[in-house]
């Protein structure tokens, strides 16, 4: 694995091997001393051209407990406010000769143009509305951490899914693991065919998000992406919003009383999600943070050919 550009590059298997690596760095992350010498004298670039609050802090601690040297960019306070394009800016970082990059942008497929453009090793963490694969993974990680398994779960996703990376990578993992996932969100802000994605036996588009998340074994909410919305996927308000999509103590009851409460984050309290369960006994959303940093130091270790073992 030399590069993680999509959950649709990766096998049931690889998916897996990354859960299991993940699992053993989680270890490492409840010691004394939370370092590994795994990544000593390798080079990682976080290289973001979109904010990021959760990815990109949880990709430099996982960086820093493998103890690779770290360059964070942000593109704000680069030479890309001058002109300088994603090519341009990549070959001059490469000149300084990292193992690893790890790139966000707004442009679906900029991750893999720099795949095809540069020796190092690329990791998407995030490209437009195309995918977040380290997202998809750190959800399935948290998953099988709460529910056991992943394969046979009833995972409900409300939200805007037409503008979701994170809906499109978790659609993916979790069709590959054996999981049935439950579609709800706004008619505009549902594509046509997106069962497609995972498979019909995989996938299925609910009414309502009443209809998604009863008997649900997980319950993931997203935020309304307005960054990426276009005129015609606009719907009345955030009120009615709130009322008919948004997560709230009543529709939860719907959902098994072993559910688990997921968000990618960032979250709107009071849009998708409201306080009382965002904070609730079924909420895991946390966890899904902390698990994040030892998936990110899976995908790590194993793009860059492993090295000494973490334990
Ligand atoms: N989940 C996620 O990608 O959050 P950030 O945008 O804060 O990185």
């Amino acid at each position: 694995m030399k590069h993680l550009l999509g959950i649709e590059d990766l096998s049931r298997a690889q998916i897996e091997r990354i859960l299991d690596t993940a699992k053993s760095m989680k270890e490492v992350g409840g010691r004394r001393i939370r370092k590994v010498p795994t990544l000593r004298g390798r080079t990682v670039v976080n290289l973001f051209f979109e904010a990021s609050t959760r990815t990109r802090t949880s990709f430099e601690v996982a960086e820093k407990r493998l103890s690779a040297d770290v360059i964070n960019f942000a593109s704000s306070t680069s030479s890309v406010s001058k002109g300088e394009t994603l090519i341009d800016t990549t070959k001059n970082l490469m000149a300084m000769r990292p193992d690893a990059i790890v790139v966000r942008h707004a442009s679906a497929g900029a991750p893999h143009l720099l795949a095809r453009h540069v020796a190092a090793s690329i990791v998407n963490a995030g490209d437009g509305a195309h995918e977040h694969p380290t997202q998809a993974l750190l959800d399935a990680y948290t998953m099988r951490d709460k529910c056991g398994r992943v394969e046979g779960l009833e995972v409900a996703i409300v939200g805007d899914i037409r503008n979701s990376r994170v809906a499109r990578s978790n659609i993916l993992a979790l069709a590959r693991l054996g999981a049935h996932v439950r579609l709800a969100g706004p008619p505009p802000l549902i594509p046509p065919g997106i069962e497609r994605l995972g498979g019909r036996a995989r996938v299925t588009v609910a009414n309502s998000a009443d209809d998604a998340v009863r008997d649900a074994d997980v319950v993931m909410m997203l935020r309304i992406q307005r960054e990426r919305m276009t005129d015609d996927q606009a719907f009345p308000s955030l009120r009615e919003y709130a009322i008919l999509w948004g997560l709230n103590a009543r529709r939860l009851a719907l959902a098994k009383k072993s559910a688990i409460v997921m968000h990618p984050g960032p979250m709107n309290r009071g849009v998708e999600i409201m306080p009382e369960v965002a904070d609730g006994a079924q909420s895991v959303i946390l966890e899904q943070v902390e698990n994040g940093v030892a998936v990110r130091m899976a995908v790590l270790y194993l793009v860059l050919g492993g090295g000494e073992a973490a334990a």
